[in-house]
């Protein structure tokens, strides 16, 4: 019992004195803040209610910035007043400088990391530090250092970038902490390509120092943990001691090396600048104080420079215009040449401090990023005393007075009507930039950024942000440059960043792209994509030059772990041998019957799943049934052995089904994860899932395969089995290597399943979205199998044979046109084998990636006329009823040429066969009609999230 009354204490206490805590906390808040005086700022919330808007904190500020320009925000000690006034800024930044301060709190939050550096001090100690730092920065010999860092830096980062592709905000950081690293301590922290495991490491724990350091000031109880050591402030204080365990280390080795070079010149870097410097005042400058200096001035460029460098290559891909007139003057200015330029290094030593000064459009561009996303959004002073800003609002002593820049940036009381635009032009009078008042664009006014600027301002900063974007720019620039200066290539539609920013509605975005251009270039740091969608093009690339594009290397190298040396991965000799058999094999009466009996026991099988969801009134996600279905048979055709994924009865069989979709499914995942290899090679993540899902697949499929071949050499076993499966049919026409047998297969798996299934849904979904046609397909099939009684499924499929599926007209035409509206492989990629030039005049180069776009060639207007876009089986048939072939240039969902779908007809079977069965005896309708049914962006057309729909039975008349 007195243990209970313990905890009933401690537990009543604790909460007492959090009631407490909280009580003090309102209080301090609303204390002695004069609400009501309309002489202050008008209050917007306290601090607490910040942490609601977090996510998208500056964006909400922008919203109250243009209600009142100066607003309060309420913390338990003092206010903070936010302001986008220009006069208000120039008051404190520049003409009360002395009134206003870093401020204790400020202080007091980042001095564990930046001990005693500039961005922390203030008065004197500020003022000493300033002096000499920018009297070092304003040397040549600095300046001249830091761009020699900053060219041999970008080369790398653009090797790097061709090598790997990973562009990107994380290449960017690595690069500028690379590149302020050398500059401060002339060592090579090699972060960029992770060479030095000190540097990486150093580097980490950097950056979690950073964020640390930011927490503490959304986290009240940081001092708290800090006493107690532990949480975030027990990691921080670890990842302090990495930082100054390496900075202590760097100085003294620098320190060493010094006292040995007294006469060298080799004293270039800011650390043996500074430390020449401390001799002269070795009581001042101690270790500790260097230290403190230099990493103040890391933090300044690292994470500002390679910040803003992303944004402004993010603005650049939204803004693909922009993007080539840039380029267009790095070319016209550098006057690049292909023989002139042949490397990353050569056309970067081209870049000197004269082209730079002469490039206002890039110089207007960087600006124009800085001024919508200023590296620091907000940032401010503290008042030292009682104070008036110009807009008549008063400040109390203690007060926080922030600018935001962020919120500026998109103010149109500041930058006219069209603040939120990314308008370079608005920078530039007759080509020449014009600078704009530094109170009205306060992104360089932060310390951080004036530190910057102020190490050889204005070319410090742009300097390096040029070379850097323009060594990439300039390589694009040179290769359309290349060769034949007459020969044209295809209109940009963007670049393939773009791709990335519209993954989620990837073939809208292309099919808007397609609309504008029938072929158009995506440009990417490696090659040109290239996308058509033009019938004559896609003659000529499947059909009239069809050895000139094909698979290439890049697709065999991603898909040979699952899919081995099998039709759907190689090229050359190896497809065509492939090809030959299996065409031969797939028009064979035996495998098309045994097939057409296949399928006819699934349907049957999976309209008993229906009978029962529709019995008891529940919602089917008919997708995934199409799927389990669609592997059954395929299995079936491939193996001649059940797997009976539809109903789960094989353990073993669930197992490789599994198996085999997480197999595909990582598989395609190489596709966007650009370090697939190095995870190979380590054997983790996804792909050592990859791995044992593979060998799961393996195991099952070697054993099926061993054991008929086990049956073929027993001569009592192979005259009673039946050879009408792919496997034994394979076997007899002399195959008898396991391997080729299991490639062979496999791929007509992977072919078959997903693609009719995904057909299937995308077909019951228009029928729902059109109940007329649905009704005039289960009028049509039953009309051509003359049937009266639907309910016995198996007998009803197995009605269904070769007559009368050649009477259901309406039905192919219906299944044709959800083809062409939605296509089971919507864009189809091949590689361009050697340099050529396409019908439509424009050229395409060796190593290009060319793609033929089915699911934007259907909503074409140019192809199918006004009504591409609509959903109208009719325009398959003509005036008797007969289905009309188009041209498979135009109608590409199975592809074309040579290299046509070896399953179509096979397909078309399949999905007849289905429909046939499931459309006369159900009614279908989609459980919830408001719901959108979108796609999920992945090789195949998957409906995402699945397709839910109810089933009715069908009357009998
Ligand atoms: C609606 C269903 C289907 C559609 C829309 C479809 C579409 C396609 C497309 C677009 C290609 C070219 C892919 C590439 O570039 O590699 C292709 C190739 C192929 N398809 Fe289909 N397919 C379907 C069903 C099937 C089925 C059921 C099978 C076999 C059982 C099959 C077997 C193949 C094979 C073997 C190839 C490779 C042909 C070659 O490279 O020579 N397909 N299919």
């Amino acid at each position: 019992m007195d243990i209970l009354l313990h905890i009933f204490n401690i537990i009543a206490f604790s909460l007492l004195f959090l009631f407490m805590i909280f009580s003090f906390c309102i209080l301090k808040t609303y204390a002695g803040k004069s609400l009501k005086d309309p002489s202050y700022p008008p209050v917007d919330g306290t601090v607490f209610t910040r942490i609601f808007y977090f996510k998208r904190f500056y964006d909400y500020q922008t919203e109250v910035a243009r209600k009142q320009p100066t607003f309060r925000v309420l913390s338990p000690g003092e206010s903070d007043i936010y302001t986008t006034d220009t006069r208000n800024i120039e008051h404190v930044l520049k003409l009360n400088f002395n009134k206003y301060s870093k401020g204790v709190y400020n202080q007091d939050v980042m001095t564990s990391l930046l001990g005693q550096g500039i961005f922390v001090v203030d008065g004197d100690k500020w003022r000493q530090q300033r002096k000499l730092a920018s009297f070092e920065f304003s040397t040549r010999v600095l300046r001249d250092f830091s761009c020699g860092v900053f060219r041999t830096n970008a080369a790398k980062l653009v090797k790097a970038v061709s090598e790997f592709a990973v562009a990107g905000r994380d290449i960017l950081m690595r690069c500028t902490l690379d590149s302020i690293f050398k500059v401060g301590f002339g060592v090579d922290l090699n972060c960029l390509d992770g060479s030095s495991r000190e540097g990486t490491e150093f580097m980490k724990a950097f950056d979690e120092s950073n964020a640390l350091v930011y927490w503490r000031f959304v986290n009240p109880f940081w001092k708290l943990k800090r006493f107690f050591n532990i949480g975030s402030e027990a990691s921080l204080k670890n990842n302090i001691k990495i930082i100054d365990n390496f900075v202590h280390k760097l100085i003294s080795t620098k320190r060493n090396l010094l006292a040995l070079q007294q006469d060298s010149n080799d004293k270039e870097d800011i650390l043996s600048r500074f430390l020449l410097a401390s001799e002269k005042d070795p009581e001042q400058m101690t270790d500790k104080y260097l230290r403190d200096i230099i990493l103040s001035f890391i933090i300044a460029g690292k994470d500002t420079s390679a910040g803003t460098l992303s944004w402004f290559f993010y603005m650049l891909c939204k803004n693909p215009l922009i993007q080539e007139k840039i380029a267009q003057e790095v070319r016209d200015i550098i006057g690049t040449t292909e023989q002139e330029t042949n490397t990353i290094d050569d056309f970067v030593t081209k870049i000197t401090d004269e082209k730079l000064e002469q490039m206002h459009y890039l110089h207007a561009a960087l600006t124009e990023t800085l001024r919508l996303y200023p590296a620091v959004p907000v940032d401010g002073r503290c008042a030292e005393m009682d104070d008036t800003l110009p807009d008549g609002f008063k400040v109390k002593k203690g007060d926080g007075v922030y600018y935001m820049a962020y919120a500026m940036g998109r103010m149109d009381y500041i930058w006219g009507d069209n603040a939120e635009e990314f308008r370079p032009e608005r920078w530039l009078k007759n080509g020449i930039f014009q600078p704009e008042s530094p109170f009205k664009f306060v992104a360089f006014h932060v310390p951080s950024m004036d530190f910057l600027s102020r190490l050889s301002s204005p070319f410090f900063f742009t300097a390096f942000s040029v070379i850097l974007a323009f060594s990439i720019l300039g390589i694009l620039a040179r290769r359309s440059q290349k060769k034949h200066e007459r020969i044209k290539y295809h209109p940009i539609g963007g670049t393939v960043f773009n791709q990335l920013l519209n993954f989620n509605r990837l073939h809208h975005y292309m099919t808007d792209l397609a609309g504008k251009h029938k072929t158009y270039r995506l440009i990417s740091p490696f090659r040109n994509e290239i996308y058509t969608s033009d019938p004559a093009n896609v003659e000529y690339m499947l059909k009239t030059n069809f050895e000139n594009y094909g698979k290439g290397w890049y697709n065999y190298n991603i898909l040979r772990d699952l899919l081995g040396d099998g039709i759907f991965t190689v090229d050359g000799d190896k497809w065509r041998e492939q090809r030959k058999v299996s065409s031969y094999e797939f028009s064979t009466k035996v495998l098309r019957d045994f097939s057409s009996v296949v399928f006819r026991k699934n349907v049957a099988k999976l309209a008993h799943v229906v009978l029962e969801a529709s019995n008891s009134n529940q919602t089917i996600n008919i997708q995934d049934l199409f799927m389990k279905s669609s592997l059954d048979s395929i299995f079936k055709v491939a193996f001649g052995v059940e797997l009976d994924s539809m109903c789960g009865s094989s353990e073993e069989g669930t197992h490789f089904s599994n198996a085999f979709d997480d197999a595909s499914a990582m598989t395609l995942w190489r596709y966007v994860d650009l370090s697939w290899q190095i995870k190979k090679y380590l054997n983790i993540g996804s792909e050592a899932m990859l791995k044992k899902n593979i060998e799961v697949v393996d195991n099952f499929v070697y054993k099926l395969i061993h054991s008929k071949i086990e049956q073929m050499h027993n001569p009592q076993d192979y005259s009673s089995i039946k050879k009408e499966d792919i496997l034994s049919r394979f076997l007899q026409v002399t195959e008898t290597d396991p391997k080729y047998l299991r490639d062979i297969i496999l791929n007509f798996i992977i072919a078959g399943k997903d693609t009719t299934a995904t057909s299937l849904s995308w077909f019951i979904y228009v029928l729902c979205k059109h109940p007329t046609v649905q009704e005039k397909v289960a009028q049509e099939v039953k009309q051509a199998m003359s049937i009266t009684d639907i309910t016995n499924f198996n007998e009803l499929a197995d009605g269904i044979r070769e007559e009368a599926l050649e009477k259901m007209r309406y039905l192919h035409a219906a299944i044709t046109e959800t083809l062409r509206l939605y296509p089971a492989v919507p864009v189809d990629a091949k590689i361009c084998f050697s340099d050529d030039t396409l019908p439509d005049g424009f050229s395409v180069r060796k190593g290009d990636m060319v793609s033929y776009q089915p699911y934007a060639m259907g909503r074409m207007k140019f192809i199918w006329g006004d009504d591409a876009e609509e959903y109208k089986p009719e325009r398959w048939l003509d005036e008797n009823g007969e289905f009309q072939k188009e041209s498979p240039f135009k109608f590409t969902a199975f592809q074309a040429g040579p290299r046509i779908c070896l399953g179509k007809e096979f397909a078309y079977r399949q999905m007849k066969i289905f429909s046939a069965v499931l459309l006369c005896c159900f009614e279908f309708k989609l459980s919830n009609d408001k719901k959108p049914v979108n796609y999920r962006t992945m090789i195949n057309l998957h409906i995402d999230g699945g397709l839910n729909v109810l089933a009715f039975h069908r009357r009998e008349n």
